[in-house]
């Protein structure tokens, strides 16, 4: 019998994840694991100049089959995996061009949604937004039609005994368009903050604060310092372990205090020497290490 073809389901809804139970997952239940990836970004190696992006019209063809294969082939992976992950988050760069970018757009979400679509249905599926997603200036409706194809921008979730929480890091770029969503992006950040009774607090967000040093300079890749300094000490103070980022097209990370972060290379094109791939991150009751994989190096045993 032909199997039943899957569609994408919005899943971050009001703020939470409606795979995991706000109160059943807060209770630790053993060691697990989940599988972390960023920067999908169908369209990106067409239009990759080697320095930068190039401009793509609609006289122009234009293609994403690489990005979309190179997707399918870690979630064929996944589904083959025993035991399986306990979620699979992609960390930001869904698509690749921007809301004002069409046909692009439109066709991007649709083929990066079906293949989200082909993961076992026992592995669920979480998006986090990037600047590719809502726009290196966000507006209210760069933001909304993020909302109504993937889910919310930004929610938190109980899973296995520890505490996630998925930031909207475009905030943090630019916000002059969207500065009241920012404010209730902070309002919401300090309040899920205040609980510490989680095994472990991890976040999860596009832009890093840092890429190797939490004192660097600016740059493209990460945030202004300031703002950087004073998340990272709001975050180690609320005892925050691990932040998981993309963005980078590499592999790269560093620590402020006890608290790491981690920058983990492109599903779709990497940009460093590590080939495109996802981190497979393991929990224990004292610990999260992690690893980075290249897409066909992918283990299919984890724990
Ligand atoms: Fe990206």
């Amino acid at each position: 019998m032909a199997e039943e073809k899957r569609s994408f389901k919005i899943q971050a809804i009001n703020r939470r994840f409606l795979p995991f139970d706000s109160e059943k997952e807060k209770e630790w239940q053993g060691p697990f694991f989940f599988v972390q990836g960023a920067d999908c970004q169908p369209g990106l190696t067409y239009r990759w100049t080697g320095t930068e992006r190039k401009q793509c019209t609609t006289d122009m063809p234009m293609k994403w089959d690489v990005e979309i294969e190179a997707t399918r082939a870690v979630i064929k992976k996944l589904n083959q995996m025993q035991p399986k992950p306990k979620f699979f988050i992609v960390c930001g760069d869904l698509v690749d061009a921007f809301d004002f970018e069409e046909p692009f757009r439109t066709q991007q979400e649709n083929d990066i949604k079906q293949v989200f679509s082909e993961l076992d249905p026992s592995i669920p599926l979480l998006c986090v937004c990037g600047n590719h997603d809502i726009g290196d200036q966000p507006t209210r409706s760069s933001i909304q039609r993020y909302i109504d194809h993937f889910g919310d921008d930004y929610y938190d979730f109980y899973c296995g005994g520890i505490h996630c929480i998925v930031l909207n890091s475009q905030f943090y770029e630019h916000s002059l368009n969207v500065e009241d969503l920012k404010l209730k992006h902070e309002q919401w950040l300090d309040e899920v903050l205040k609980d510490k009774q989680s095994k472990h607090i991890i976040i999860f967000q596009h832009i890093p604060w840092f890429l190797r040093q939490y004192d660097e300079g600016k740059d493209y890749f990460n945030i202004e310092i300031n703002t950087r300094l004073e998340m990272l000490e709001k975050f180690y103070k609320a005892g925050v372990k691990k932040i998981f980022c993309g963005h980078y097209h590499r592999n790269t990370g560093g620590s402020y205090k006890s608290m790491e972060l981690i920058v983990t290379n492109a599903i779709g094109l990497a940009l460093g020497t590590d080939k495109s791939g996802v981190r497979l991150v393991r929990v224990t009751e004292n610990d999260i290490e992690h690893q980075y994989f290249p897409t066909e190096d992918i283990p299919l045993n984890f724990l």
